[in-house]
């Protein structure tokens, strides 16, 4: 009789066939994907109370490194920040490993080493005489056997004052998934990966309007992403999802606290209920729950990416608005939105079907305009009041709160802490 496959290599068979997410190592040179969790503009707000220097040493271990996003960003960055850091990636499977070792080389990137471990097996590994400041793991504990053993496995490696991202399956947004999964299962026989590709292929072009996956519109990167997003979505050897509360309590169990998830507005459903009534009651909640509630109203949350440190160092890992506070936009366009949006007064985005819309201060294009990643919040405040005598400080504050709401809520705006 044949041997079963254990799990671990069937994942590892999985990833050694079909690397995910497809990346040719040639693209680098038109651009740097860059994501969340991981990035450093990310990692300082929501562990290092914005803190942090990239330019002074800094270590990172990227687990479960794949064909190398997060791998690349964070050394990219940390290069570019001019510093001595460096990234250590794991992986288990070496395909993945090459093509991110490819795309390094593409860069020219010499801060990171490439290792093939399982994250399980850290704890035993030389590795586990390391201290990481910084740990990504993004969408890989749900492919293992035991998800809370690999985390503790991981918090085992976080410094003191450290902490890690974390990216993973959200339950309700990967309605549909599932069942597919079963289905795919039962009709495959013994058909190998490439066959049951096809095989998935196929089906997918015979689901009635009534399938749930049919129904949810959400899953786009994966069933765009060629052959390697089908394996991954449909075929994989082994995934689960989660629930807000469920992460809460794995994180708790690890030791950990959450510092914030990834774009905060989503998890704030006070952003977009209207019914006064029922936003009290949100109000009123403990910031998890209200998590856990915006999960369950917005029902499209296919991936939970999120911020977590040791308890001690949680109420002062979040950087938080003040005089000293450097504001930093990301991927926003500062002065189309100066042009453009500011004077209507209000921002809109749509997130996975969910449309948001937050009022704007009067002052929100003379403070996105003055921007620059350097200037403090104090240092803005004085520049307009050259103009505008009257801006004492408590008066720029209630200018820049309905604004931070607005872009910290929709994930454009970050704040490091000068000094
Ligand atoms: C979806 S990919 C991760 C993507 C990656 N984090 C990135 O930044 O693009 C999942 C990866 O987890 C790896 N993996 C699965 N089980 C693992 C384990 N036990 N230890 C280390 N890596 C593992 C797989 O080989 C695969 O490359």
């Amino acid at each position: 009789m044949a041997k079963e496959v254990p799990s671990t290599e069937a994942v590892r068979a999985q990833y050694e066939a079909y690397p995910y997410p497809a990346r040719d190592p040639r693209d680098e040179a038109k651009r740097l994907i860059a994501g969340s969790p991981s990035h450093i503009l990310e990692v300082n707000h929501f562990i290092f109370g914005g803190r942090r220097d990239f330019g002074k040493p800094f270590r990172a271990l990227v687990a479960g490194g794949g064909t190398g996003d997060a791998a690349i960003m964070l050394a990219q960055q940390l290069a570019d920040a001019g510093g001595p850091g460096e990234v250590v990636y794991v992986d288990v499977s070496e395909a993945s490993r090459r093509i991110a070792e490819a795309r390094a080389q593409a860069r020219k990137l010499s801060n990171i080493r490439f290792l093939g471990v399982s994250i399980p097996e850290l704890p035993a590994s030389p590795l586990a005489r390391e201290r990481f400041d910084y740990i990504d793991c993004c969408g890989v504990l749900h492919h293992l056997d035991d998800p809370a053993q690999g985390l503790r496995a991981l918090a085992g490696l976080i410094a003191d004052d450290g902490g890690m991202g974390l990216m993973l399956y959200g339950e309700l947004g990967r309605t549909g998934v599932y069942p597919l999964q079963a289905a795919v299962r039962l009709l495959a026989g013994a058909d190998d990966l490439p066959a049951r590709v096809h095989l998935v292929r196929r089906v997918l072009k015979q689901l009635p309007e009534t399938n749930w996956l049919k129904r949810n519109p959400f899953l786009g990167d994966h069933l765009n992403g060629g052959d390697a997003g089908l394996v991954d979505l449909f075929l994989h050897a082994r995934d689960r999802a989660y629930r807000v509360p469920e992460i809460a309590a794995m994180i708790t169990a690890a030791g950990l606290a959450i510092t914030g998830f990834v774009e905060p507005a989503r998890y704030d459903p006070g952003a977009y209920v209207n019914d006064p009534e029922i936003a009290k009651r949100i109000h009123a909640l403990p910031w998890l729950e209200r998590a856990a509630v915006a999960e369950a109203l917005a029902g499209n949350m296919r991936k939970h990416v999120f911020y977590v440190v040791k308890p001690a160092n949680a109420e002062r890992a979040v950087a938080s608005p003040g005089p000293n506070a450097v504001p930093h936009l990301r991927e926003l366009d500062a002065e189309s939105f100066v042009k453009s949006v500011a004077p209507r007064r209000a921002v809109a985005a749509t997130i996975d079907g969910i449309p948001f819309r937050f009022p704007l201060p009067p002052l929100s294009a003379a403070i996105v305009g003055r921007i620059d990643g350097k200037r403090t919040l104090e240092g803005i405040r004085k520049d307009l009041a050259e103009v505008n005598p009257a801006l004492a400080w408590p008066e720029f504050e209630k200018q820049f709160e309905p604004l931070y709401r607005a872009l910290h809520g929709l994930g454009k705006l970050y704040l490091s802490i000068a000094g």
